[in-house]
């Protein structure tokens, strides 16, 4: 029931249970995910703009409603108990090969979901970050009442025009 532009629902999920399919999953990890081996079931969320609302001054809306939608799923993982922890850490092209997904889809990210593990079952690494405060922004550098912020004009480094 996650809202979206115009009502068009642009994402699209394959949930992956298999262990054939989790394989293909488990050799498109990418960086440091092997984490998220053991999880017996990925959601694998995928759009393209064409989908979505295209307003005619550029704005796309495909991809955040899309993560409207995972956001609901994750938050409804949660409330069952599970863990759902999203990934962008794939490749995408092979996935969409070994999976049979067409290739003009955005793969833009799996969801791994599973229930709580245990500590041991970690790395060393992986378990440090798991033992790590979870941080976001101040939110007064995030969220603005009634003005934008003063001197925030600069855009970031590798800006491009849209
Ligand atoms: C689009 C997206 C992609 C992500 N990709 C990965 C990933 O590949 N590997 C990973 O371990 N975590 C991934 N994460 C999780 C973020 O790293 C995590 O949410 C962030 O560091 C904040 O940590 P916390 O949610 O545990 O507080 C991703 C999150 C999002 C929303």
């Amino acid at each position: 029931m996650a809202p979206s532009c115009c009502n068009t629902q642009p994402w699209r999920m394959m949930v992956i249970t298999a262990d054939t399919l989790r394989a293909a999953v488990h050799d498109a990890l990418a960086g440091d995910n092997a984490w998220a081996e053991p999880a017996p079931v990925y959601v694998l969320l995928a759009t393209h703009p064409e989908l979505g609302c295209r307003l005619d001054d550029g704005r796309d809306y495909a991809l955040f409603d899309t993560g409207l939608a995972a956001e609901n799923l994750m938050l409804q993982a949660t409330a069952y108990g599970l863990v759902a922890h999203p990934l962008s850490g794939f490749r995408p092209c092979a996935l969409k090969e070994r999976l049979g997904i067409p290739e003009w889809y955005i793969v833009i990210a799996l969801i791994a979901v599973a229930y709580p593990g245990e500590d041991s079952e970690l790395s060393e690494r992986d378990r440090a970050a798991e033992r790590q405060a979870r941080v976001r922004r101040p939110i007064d550098s995030v969220i603005w009442f009634d003005s934008w912020k003063a001197g925030d004009n600069a855009p970031p480094p590798a800006y491009r025009e849209l």
